[in-house]
Parts: C-alpha cells; structure tokens; sequence
C-alpha cells in the first residue's frame, strides 16, 4: 500500500467549471500557481467546449498561456472534439483529455452525442495529437452510477475504457460523476477495468456526494491503483449531473496518504491558503472535513 500515489488537481477545471460564481482569468492563474507552489505538479487547467455550455471556462487559452512556464508540471485541459483541440492548440496545450460516458444518457446530456459518435470525434482527436506529440488522457464519466440511468453495468465501462485504450490514451480516468460509489464497487470495478487497461494506466477520479470518496479510493488503493484526481477545497461538481457535489477535496486526500505514510510532496498550509482565497471568491467555506477542522483550528489559535 505504501507505493507512491500521483495526484492530479482538478480544482481549477472541474471545480471552478460549476461554481455559480465565475472566477476571473486571473485568479483562476493565481489559484493555479498557488497549488503548483503547494507542491502539486499535474493541475487541469481549463477545457475548451462551448461557452454557451460551460460559460465557467471561458478564458482557458488565457490561463493555460498564464501558467505554461511550469514545463515540470502536468497541465491538462480538456477537449471534447476537433474544434477544441485546434483551440488547445492554438493555446500551446502539451496535455489533453477526451471525455466518454458509460452512460448513453449522460454523453448525451454532456456533449450532445451518443457514446459511439463520441468515440468518432476523439479518433481524428487522438490521430492529431500522435502526429503533434500530445499526451491525451481518457476519460469515462458515470462509471459507477448514472443520474438519469442509475447503475451502471461494469461491463459498459470496461468496454468503453478498452477503446479509449486501444485509441492510445495514455491514462484512463474513472469518473464516478455522481458520487454514488461505495468501496465494494468500486473495488470490483477496478478489477474489471485492470483486465483490460493495466492498473498503473489507471487513475480514480471519484465525486464525494456521498461522503464515500475517500473509502472508495482506499478501496482502489488496495487494488493496486495509485492515480488520484482530486479538487482542492473540494470545488465543484458537474453541470450535467444534478446535485453532485465537487471531486474528493485534494487536502482531505493529502491528510489520508501522509497519515499512511505516503508523500505526497504536498505542503497543507499553503495548500489550505489557496483554498481559502478562492473559497472567498466564490464566496462559500471549503466543504471539506479537512479544511474546516484546519481553518477552526487556525481560528481558535492552535
Ligand atoms: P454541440 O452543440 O453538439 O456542438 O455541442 P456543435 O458542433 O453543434 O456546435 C454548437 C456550437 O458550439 C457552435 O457555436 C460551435 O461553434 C460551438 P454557434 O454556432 O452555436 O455559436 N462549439 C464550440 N465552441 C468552443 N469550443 C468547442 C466547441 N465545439 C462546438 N470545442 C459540445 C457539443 C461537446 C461542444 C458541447 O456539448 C459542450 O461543450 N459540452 C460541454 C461539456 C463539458 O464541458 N462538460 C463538463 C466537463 S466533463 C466532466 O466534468 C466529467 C469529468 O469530470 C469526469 C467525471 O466526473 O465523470 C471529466
Ligand atoms: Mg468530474
């Protein structure tokens, strides 16, 4: 269990992507630059899709440009089909991510296709970015439970994550867009996935609605998994998944592997400070157990 754990910052993207409030081209920078100098060094940093469907993102060219002399670091963004990969681009991305569903209801609710139509958009995607030497991540939204289908088979995501594969993503992220999952689940799903991709390809990428996202992950650790995406201050949710709360908080991740003996290079308090200033732009307090004991603390002087 002690191996090391890869972690990739979803707060500026799939955190700040469904806040009410949107957040500035250059505080999403400033943010940025405080998780890299809180030791992260893989944050997604905006996605290029329709303005009319994520007005949140708008901006992402400015950021990525804002933020690219961090060539030691990891800096993704996502893109859901031609258009936007010319406009990643054209923003100098070096690291892309495609994003498919388990679920035909949710791809349809997302991007506006079916699961089949999605993968015939990220194949001249993946061509492209061979040609280019661009890195893309898969992903595969809905993998265990979707908010118009409900369960889904583990079946349909292996099938999914198994063409994203062959397509030639490098990593394959499993989206449990909902935050629905419990440990069993999500153990078995990672057995089942690992049949087809090898578990080192593979990262969690689990929404705590529930409050199952750190037992989950604990699951997929002892499953041999070691790539976690999580969202500092626990930021965000999903536009087209009614009700879902933000990925697994980044500091709440951070507080379980150092308890573990794993390290994750990360420093809590400056990671702690940037939650805090955009928690004061968005204009609510970080939701997760982590920041509010940490913040209580600091309040009462301990
Ligand atoms: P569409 O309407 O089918 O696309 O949308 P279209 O090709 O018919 O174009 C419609 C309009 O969008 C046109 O503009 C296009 O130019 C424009 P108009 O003529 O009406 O002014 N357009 C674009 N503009 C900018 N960049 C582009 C682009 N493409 C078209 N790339 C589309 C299809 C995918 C674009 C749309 O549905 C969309 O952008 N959806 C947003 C999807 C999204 O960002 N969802 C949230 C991220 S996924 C997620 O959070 C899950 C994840 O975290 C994992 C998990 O938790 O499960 C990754
Ligand atoms: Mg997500």
């Amino acid at each position: 269990m002690r191996e090391a754990v890869r972690i990739i910052e979803m707060g500026p993207r799939d955190g700040l992507q469904n806040e009410k409030t949107p957040v500035s081209v250059a505080d999403r920078i400033a943010f940025i630059e405080a998780l890299i100098g809180a030791g992260l060094n893989a944050v997604e940093v905006g996605s290029f899709v329709s303005p009319k469907a994520i007005p949140q993102m708008v901006g992402s060219a400015e950021v990525l440009r804002g933020v690219s002399h961090h060539t030691d670091c990891d800096l993704p963004v996502l893109v859901p089909n031609e258009k936007g990969y010319e406009a990643s681009q054209a923003a100098g991305a070096k690291l892309i991510a495609v994003f498919a569903a388990a679920s035909e209801s949710f791809s349809r609710a997302n991007i506006n296709c079916s699961i089949a139509e999605s993968i015939d958009r990220f194949k001249p995607i993946l061509a492209r970015a061979r040609a280019d030497g661009v890195r893309v991540r898969g992903y595969v939204s809905t993998v265990l439970g979707c908010p118009y289908e409900g369960e889904i088979r583990p079946q349909a995501v292996v099938d999914i994550a198994r063409v994203l594969w062959d397509l030639g993503c490098y990593e394959i992220s499993l989206g449990d867009t909902i935050g629905v999952g419990t440990p069993a689940k999500a153990r078995q799903l990672l057995r089942a996935v690992s049949s087809e991709v090898p578990m080192p390809k593979l990262a969690m990428h689990f929404h705590d609605t529930y409050g199952q996202a750190l037992a989950n992950l604990y699951a997929g650790m002892e499953e041999g998994c070691r790539v976690i995406d999580s969202a500092a201050g626990g930021l965000g949710g999903c536009p087209y998944a009614p009700g879902a709360t933000g990925n697994v908080a980044t500091e709440d991740v951070v507080y379980m592997l150092e308890g573990m003996g794993i390290s994750t290079g990360v420093d809590m308090t400056k990671l702690l400070a940037a939650i805090n200033v955009v928690s004061g732009l968005i204009g609510r307090p970080p939701v997760s157990r982590v920041a509010t004991a940490l913040n209580a603390k600091a309040r009462a002087g301990k």
